[in-house]
């Protein structure tokens, strides 16, 4: 995908412009939504012929749709990806990396800081049907290595994680997985292509939450798998059958978003940082946990792995009660459960995004009952930073 004149271009161009030419019909210049189910045949013949790939074209929008091959276009382009293939949410793109690449009876080793759901996933249906895993702390490359197994078939990992922005050495994983034949996937969600590209260091497959930073805008659910051509078929095959298709409609918010998304990204990052360092020099504030800050135990990983820490910093407010308090306070930042819009949004991450952990597994991630998660977001940084100032003051 990545071999058209967009992919040498800088990535604001390729994110402007990739995927997206005009319309060849009338010429629009912004990409058609084709809200179709189905396409017509010119006959039976042609049907079969599609069906088959033996020729180019659309049959069915579960299997291929216009709209939706722009936004893969273009992430493969941003993720400087093979292939991409999209899905209606971050959780059916989890679903069908795992359905696609893994069977009954294998194995797979998992970062224990990861996101919520993705965890229940793996502790719930998937175990059910026979994949078991072992949850490992993967910042220490050696945990990884010794909890691959002959059965093992992929190491799952999420760098920056969900919420405690634990990283992972991309690098060094790759290195042993791939020395006992094991493949790599990685969920970019926080980081983004525009702070880290993870199949440039040995990753195999990049995973996405699109309905943080790529939509941008609060506005649409949608998720992304990227990496290598036969493993994306592979992945897409998963998909067709168990049906986690994006919607014409939303790739089309999608697309809209990802025009923006370096511009965004690295204002995201701006604010965030000058966030953690207001945060870090408040006395009624406990750990401050951002990789950009100096005192983060991984940021020199950080600064060797990443062009720019990204939009997310967590803290503590000491215990559940007052990180309530102090979330319940805030007038400007909402309440929600989401993160990566423009809008700042704040959650305490034991109550919601991360409840249905069991208490030990959240406490392996270093989820404390305090934890505050802020997904700092584009308003005027200094009315970020007075929301976050007056309601510590009305915090006891
Ligand atoms: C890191 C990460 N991965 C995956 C997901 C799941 O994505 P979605 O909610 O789009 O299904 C989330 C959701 O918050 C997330 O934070």
């Amino acid at each position: 995908m990545a071999d058209d004149f967009t992919a040498k271009h800088g990535e604001a161009t390729r994110a402007i412009h990739g995927g997206q030419e005009p319309d060849p019909y009338i010429g629009a210049v912004s990409t058609p939504i084709y809200q179709t189910a189905s396409f017509a045949f010119d006959s039976v013949e042609q049907a079969v012929a599609r069906a088959a790939h033996l020729e180019e074209g659309y049959s069915y929008s579960r299997v291929g749709n216009p709209t939706t091959d722009a936004l893969e276009h273009k992430l493969a382009l941003l993720e400087e990806a093979e292939a991409c293939v999209v899905f209606g949410s971050g959780m059916g793109a989890i679903s069908a990396l795992f359905l696609g690449l893994c069977r009954t009876g294998e194995h797979v080793v998992c970062a224990d800081s990861i996101y919520g759901a993705t965890h229940g996933l793996l502790t719930g249906p998937l175990a059910k049907w026979g994949l078991s895993a072992t949850f490992v702390d993967a910042r220490e490359p050696g945990n990884v290595a010794r909890a691959i197994r002959p059965d093992t078939r992929l190491v799952y990992l999420e760098s920056p994680s969900n919420p405690t922005l634990r990283l992972v050495d991309f690098e060094a994983v790759a290195q042993v997985a791939h020395d006992r034949g094991v493949l790599v996937a990685a969920d970019n969600t926080f980081a983004t292509s525009v702070n880290q590209l993870p199949l440039r260091v040995g990753v195999d497959l990049v995973l996405y939450s699109a309905t943080k930073y790529i939509s941008g805008h609060g506005d649409t659910l949608g998720g992304a798998v990227l990496g290598g051509a036969e493993l994306i078929r592979r992945v897409r095959q998963a998909e067709i059958l168990h049906g986690a298709t994006l919607s014409p409609m939303n790739a089309f918010l999608l697309l809209r978003g990802a025009q923006t998304l370096p511009l965004r990204v690295r204002a995201h990052n701006a604010h965030a940082l000058a966030v953690a360092r207001w945060l870090e020099g408040h006395p009624a504030v406990g750990q401050v946990i951002y990789p950009g800050l100096e005192r983060h135990p991984q940021h020199a990983l950080a600064r060797h792995q990443m062009r720019g820490f990204g939009g997310v910093v967590s803290f503590d407010m000491g215990s559940e009660a007052r990180a309530e308090q102090y979330i319940d306070a805030l007038r400007l930042c909402t309440i929600a459960a989401s993160l990566g819009d423009v809008k700042t949004l704040v959650l305490q991450p034991a109550r919601m995004s991360h409840r249905f952990m069991p208490p030990q597994a959240r406490a392996d991630a270093g989820i404390t009952p305090g934890l505050v998660r802020l997904a700092v977001g584009l308003e005027d940084v200094e009315d970020i930073i007075a929301d976050l100032e007056q309601a510590l003051a009305r915090v006891e």
